[in-house]
């Protein structure tokens, strides 16, 4: 196996010393200072060596994370010609596409600025969309946490589960995870004002999710709105206890509290963003895609 160095951005320093353990490689963390314009000043703590994979997640400050990822892949370009950048959430990849005349597909000029930067290689965590993936003129992979979160619920004595999309165009994921954990799935119709980003869900007469545990999968939760909405529905209809689960929980300002009052036992999430709910690990899957 080829040797390699991790090296840890700051958004991302435990999985990157977990990825380091798991391909037995040497670890390099980053000092980051701010100035105080709002400049990152980001410093190598060692010199790398061999093939080099830089972990910087792209989570709020979006901008600054991205940047500072930027930074330290242009600097790994100096010591490697292979760098393979893992990026375990891509911040912008939600921005795949013109929904409203006018609009910049922003993911795309991402795209080009971690291949410009030096990046050899792309390795992302269910990334929103693989429209996003497809914009990357390097090798580009998506490593799917599914199954880990799966693992983890598999644990847990549910009753008679349903596994549940708040959208429709979560009903793959949502098809995944019930095929996994061997139980049905369904996708409730939410729609979202494109210019305030309010989120209706659609009513209906669900009488399936009576008396029953659920659980909400979803690729990302943010302003937690999706999923509050998704709750309350669901338990409009008499469910058991419902659980929501994704792999990157941004869970921005009030979020957590939002989707705790609509009445979700429990978020579980995984560690492509460090925080209290990110306890599923993925280093491992991200392993098996490099080697
Ligand atoms: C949308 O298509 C995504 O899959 C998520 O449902 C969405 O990004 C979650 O955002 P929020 O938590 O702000 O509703």
């Amino acid at each position: 196996m080829a040797s390699f160095t991790v090296i840890g951005g700051t958004a991302s320093e435990n999985l990157g010393r977990k990825l380091a353990s798991k391909l037995n490689s040497k670890y390099i963390g980053t000092e980051l200072r701010i100035f105080p314009d709002g400049e990152s000043k980001i410093t190598l703590k060692d010199k790398p060596r061999g093939r080099i994979i830089v972990v910087q997640s792209v989570y709020p400050p979006v901008d600054s994370n991205l940047v500072r990822a930027l930074a330290v892949i242009s600097e790994a370009r100096r010591y490697s010609s292979h760098v393979y950048a893992v990026i375990p959430y891509l911040g912008y990849a939600r921005q795949d596409r013109q929904f409203l005349p006018g609009e910049i597909v922003t993911i795309s000029l991402v795209a080009k600025m971690i291949k410009a930067a030096g990046a050899t290689r792309i390795i992302v965590v269910d990334i929103h969309s693989m429209i996003a993936l497809k914009l990357f003129q390097i090798p580009a992979k998506n490593v799917s946490a599914i199954q880990e979160l799966v693992k983890y619920f598999k644990r847990l004595k549910l009753r008679d589960p349903l596994v549940i999309s708040p959208d429709m165009g979560g009903i793959q994921r949502a098809r995944n995870f019930a095929r996994l954990l061997g139980v049905d799935y369904i996708a409730l119709e939410k729609h979202r004002d494109r210019k305030t980003g309010k989120v209706i869900v659609k009513q209906g007469n669900h009488k399936e999710v009576r008396g029953r545990d659920l659980i909400l999968v979803d690729d990302m939760i943010s302003t937690g709105s999706s999923i509050m909405k998704a709750a309350q529905y669901l338990k409009r209809h008499k469910c058991g206890k419902i659980y929501a689960t994704c792999t990157h929980a941004l869970l921005i300002g009030d979020a957590e509290k939002k989707i705790k009052q609509a009445g979700v036992t429990k978020i579980v999430s995984t560690n492509t963003i460090p925080g209290k709910t990110g306890i599923v690990d993925v280093s491992s899957l991200i392993a098996k895609a490099i080697v």
